[in-house]
């Protein structure tokens, strides 16, 4: 997708060195920065320099190969790879694009397990790219029907980023926003702040910003009263790890705009790439919620006049805090969920039938 008019994926590979969008500096700042080892990759995903299911997944991957570039030894790599999976522990790509890998790699010789390697990070990434742009196409449908009955701006809200910062383009939940825009149709997106790190107003309008589209910020528990007064016409969010019972876990306040949705008969759908579907587990409450350092509440980042980046503390300094950062959405409140196969109910039913 575009920043200042320049097409962009958010991680590439080049001479020995994996290149980022600095996700932290945004949206003040656009900084590209290099990765040169496993534990440079582990960093950026635990500081959230990359952040999103899809994206962290294709991080870990490359930090596999980067860890065979600095030491091709089979007790490294293991390490390397057990280090990297439980750098963040809710979404479920980390630990599949890992596995994946290793799989790969099993029983090749050390002559030949960069190549391999490499070729398979690659294949992780162009494959997300593939699924991403076909979860737009699937849910342009769902935009399409809702813009022929209204025949005026269809109102779509999102939480978090799931745009294409969050993957390595298109984004899931945000593809079909950007398909639809495409193709004319007339959307506005309502984007929910997401605190206490705002991926949505940071991100999320940022890049919708790049790409021309009308969107407007807001606070995270505005949503319900705009469901009311009838100005949301659907719900699209993105997911860290989806249950094959069709239970979802997604940035915290999802559950919330899932329930204002019911009481509002909004539909909320889920888009996803197969990556994101846990078929391990069945009780939602077993699904790792990451919880992360109470500073990311108690201060906030900003920009002054000049343009100086500044972090101040806004609680008092005795109070305590908790950093949730995932909830989980029951399959009874989601319309159905839109992958890269098709839009399915959010059910084992429903998945099974997609994806045999
Ligand atoms: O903590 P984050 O910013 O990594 O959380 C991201 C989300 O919750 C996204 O909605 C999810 O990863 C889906 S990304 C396509």
């Amino acid at each position: 997708m575009q920043i200042n008019g320049k097409a962009y994926r958010t991680i590439w590979f080049e001479n020995n060195t994996v290149k980022i969008i600095d996700q932290t500096k945004l949206p003040h700042q656009f900084i590209i920065k290099d990765l040169k080892t496993v534990k440079d990759s582990i960093n950026a995903i635990k500081t959230m320099e990359v952040r999103g299911a899809p994206l962290i997944g294709a991080t870990a991957a490359y930090g596999i190969v980067l860890s065979i570039i600095e030491k091709n030894d089979q007790s490294f790599l293991k390490k390397s790879s057990e280090d990297l999976i439980s750098s963040r522990p809710t979404a479920i790509n980390l630990k599949w694009a890992v596995d994946r890998m290793i799989k790969k790699l099993s029983g090749i010789n050390s002559d030949e397990i960069l190549k391999v390697a490499l070729e398979e990070a690659k294949a992780i990434v162009e494959e997300d790219v593939a699924f991403c742009k076909s979860i737009g196409e699937n849910g342009l449908k769902i935009i399409q029907e809702i813009a022929s009955k209204k025949k005026d701006t269809v109102n779509i809200l999102t939480h978090c980023n799931a745009g294409w910062l969050a993957t390595i383009d298109w984004g899931t939940a945000t593809s079909p926003i950007y398909h639809a825009h495409q193709k004319g149709i007339k959307v506005h997106v309502w984007v929910d702040e997401t605190r206490p790190r705002n991926q949505g107003a940071n991100l999320t309008s940022y890049e919708l910003n790049e790409e021309g589209i009308p969107n407007t910020i807001i606070t995270d528990n505005a949503g319900g009263i705009l469901m009311q007064r009838g100005e949301v016409d659907l719900c699209i969010v993105g997911t860290d790890r989806t249950l094959s019972t069709g239970d979802v876990a997604n940035k915290i306040g999802t559950y919330l705009k899932a329930l204002a949705a019911k009481d509002n008969n909004v539909p909320f759908y889920v888009a996803l790439p197969s990556s994101t579907i846990d078929w391990s587990i069945k009780d939602f409450k077993k699904i790792p919620i990451e919880e992360r350092n109470s500073e990311e509440l108690s201060h906030v980042e900003g920009v002054d006049e000049n343009n100086n980046v500044a972090t101040v503390r806004i609680y008092p300094e005795k109070s305590k805090a908790l950093n949730l950062a995932f909830d989980i959405t029951p399959a009874k409140y989601v319309t159905g969920l839109i992958t890269e196969k098709g839009i399915c109910e959010a059910s084992e039913k429903g998945l099974r039938k997609i994806f045999k």
